[in-house]
């Protein structure tokens, strides 16, 4: 599939993060977040679970240990994640990689049993159309969620925007609700996780104006939202 002129930019962004060794370090910086949303997902011993934006498929790997009769696909539009998750995953019979962009899955509609994506939604060239398509290859019953790090209601990121040289959308968690409402979805709800991270002393990064912000923006957590194909 040709990819757009937006998804081109996407993809040569994450390219260089991954070559960057970037994928990598992502890991360590979503696990605290996402391992309270894995500890409250119900994961049937034959899930079928498609991670959208998968970077190097860390959380791929993690539900296929989880779910080990079951099957669990990632897909991201940079070619060089793919390449690091499928080296990185080759102990893994139930888990799969593509690349691709969250506007064209390539898999048939009622796919997967669960759809997750961390840290990716907000990158998405239009999210209603990702959302839509991610629904498309949802089977009825099954759920949807997203967690997301940059969303309006959190007022310690927004500098991101200026300092990301792609396009993204700050959202506020009624509107990625009403997104996932138009979609289709059904007992769509929402939560804010806590990332318990120690914060250093001094910050020396560049996403945060200093420590004070970053345990300002780690204590008013990451957005997560999900919905049920009914
Ligand atoms: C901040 S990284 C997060 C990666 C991974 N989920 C993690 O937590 O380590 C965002 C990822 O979303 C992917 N991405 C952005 N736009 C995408 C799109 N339109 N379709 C598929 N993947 C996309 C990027 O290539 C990148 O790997």
């Amino acid at each position: 599939m040709k990819l757009t002129e937006r998804e081109e930019q996407l993809r040569t962004e994450f390219d260089r993060w991954a070559l960057a060794g970037r994928g990598d370090e992502m890991e360590q910086h979503h696990w605290p977040i996402v391992q309270p949303v894995l500890e409250r997902t119900c994961f049937q011993p034959c899930d079928r679970v498609l991670d959208i934006g998968c970077g190097t498929g860390w959380l791929v790997r993690a539900i296929a240990a989880r779910i080990p009769n079951g099957r669990v696909a990632g897909i991201d539009v940079s070619v060089e994640m793919i390449e690091r998750a499928r080296r990185l995953s080759s102990d893994f019979q139930n888990a799969e990689f593509r690349t691709g962009s969250v506007d064209h899955l390539p898999w048939s509609d009622g796919s997967f049993t669960k759809v997750a994506s961390v840290e990716s939604a907000y990158y998405w060239p239009d999210p209603d159309s990702g959302v839509n398509e991610a629904v498309r290859v949802l089977a009825w019953g099954g759920s949807l969620w997203i967690l997301i790090n940059y969303y309006r209601d959190n007022p310690y990121c927004h500098q991101w925007g200026p300092l990301l040289p792609v396009t993204t959308h700050l959202l506020a968690a009624d509107e990625w609700v009403e997104i996932f409402s138009r979609a289709g979805l059904r007992d769509v709800i929402y939560s804010r996780i806590a990332d318990p991270t120690p914060v250093p002393e001094v910050y020396t990064g560049r996403w945060f104006q200093d420590a004070d912000q970053l345990r300002r923006f780690q204590e008013e957590g990451a957005l997560w939202v999900q919905g049920t194909h009914p």
